[in-house]
């Protein structure tokens, strides 16, 4: 490489190993949010800024950073960076879409828990009560919507379906390949009527912000439970509060809140029958490391000018 080697920002912890294969680079390895000063300061003439969800980039980082040309985040989630203002720039947005195994298992971990009552159960054995009762239920034969066939959404209905579920799926895209034995279904009100587990894979965007509102989850059965870990803002979280406290839904298991971390006092930490972890769908070792690797390969290609397979913008 001739000339100043070009700049990145690197936001997110990376092994060395990883930061080695971005040896033809000037890095500022700056762990931040915007109202960090050495961050700013570091964007302003960097081209390459390496991100996770956690890092809001919105547009005043990039007015910080006039030579941006690359934006990799270590998600799939996009939802952090201002998009709009991206694609005027004409800067590149890359994602990692290698965590869809871990974020299904998760998302069976929660339907299971929630079926099988595992939460109140492991409470009453901590309690020093020995029981099988209240009984839970078995997952073949029941209902589970998808709301969202991605990649996600398709790796969870192969799990479904290897359980005997019946799966349906509702996706605003005309175009989504449908899976094999996963039936689509007519719109979100049709499933949501029938549906014994709900569970929510879309990208949180103006059109999906509360989609699962007050009307959406008066639709659902009173035995039924809801399961995000898509992003908190999909669903209506003060709905939600109000539907678990009716018993209008029978539980929910959530990956993922409106406020991350939540505040103290937020009632759906107290709500009933509801399971919350900690936005861990891709927090294993091996996936970890894959959307690292992922996303420092996206990094390169963007700083080389060559293109991603991942672009988003
Ligand atoms: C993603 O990749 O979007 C996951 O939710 C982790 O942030």
């Amino acid at each position: 490489m001739t000339g100043p080697r070009p700049r990145a920002v690197i936001a997110v912890p990376l092994a060395p190993s990883l930061l080695d294969q971005l040896s033809d680079f000037d890095l500022s390895v700056v762990p931040a949010g915007r109202s960090d000063d050495a961050f700013e300061t570091a964007m302003s003439d960097a081209e390459g800024l390496l991100v996770s969800s956690h890092v809001p980039v919105d547009r005043a980082v990039m007015t910080a950073a006039p030579k941006l040309r690359v934006i990799s985040t270590m998600s799939v989630g996009v939802d952090h960076i201002d998009l709009e203002a991206a694609r005027a720039r004409q800067v590149m947005v890359t994602i990692t879409p290698v965590l869809s195994d871990a974020v299904a298992d998760l998302v069976m971990a929660l339907i299971t828990m929630l079926s099988r009552r595992i939460p109140e159960r492991m409470r009453a054995v901590a309690d020093g009560e020995w029981s099988d009762h209240p009984l839970g239920g078995d997952l073949a034969g029941k209902v589970l919507l998808i709301v969202g066939l991605g990649r996600i959404g398709q790796a969870v209905a192969a799990r479904a379906s290897a359980a005997k579920m019946l799966v349906r799926y509702v996706d605003s895209r005309d175009d989504v390949p449908g899976a094999a034995g996963v039936e689509r279904v007519g719109g979100l009100a049709e499933g949501l009527r029938e549906a014994d587990f709900v569970s929510v894979h879309v990208d949180l965007n103006a059109a999906t912000r509360h989609l699962m509102g007050a009307e959406e989850l008066a639709l659902m059965k009173p035995t039924a439970f809801l399961v995000n870990a898509s992003r908190g803002g999909v669903v209506d979280q003060t709905a939600l509060v109000r539907a678990l406290g009716d018993g209008e839904i029978a539980g929910a298991g959530l990956d993922v809140l409106e406020d991350e971390p939540p505040h103290p006092d937020e009632p759906l930490l107290k709500a009933p029958n509801v399971i919350i972890v900690p936005h861990i769908g891709s927090a294993t070792t091996e996936t970890r490391h894959a959307m690292a690797q992922c996303a420092v390969g996206n990094l390169i290609k963007g700083l080389r000018a060559e293109e991603s397979p991942f672009a988003v913008s």
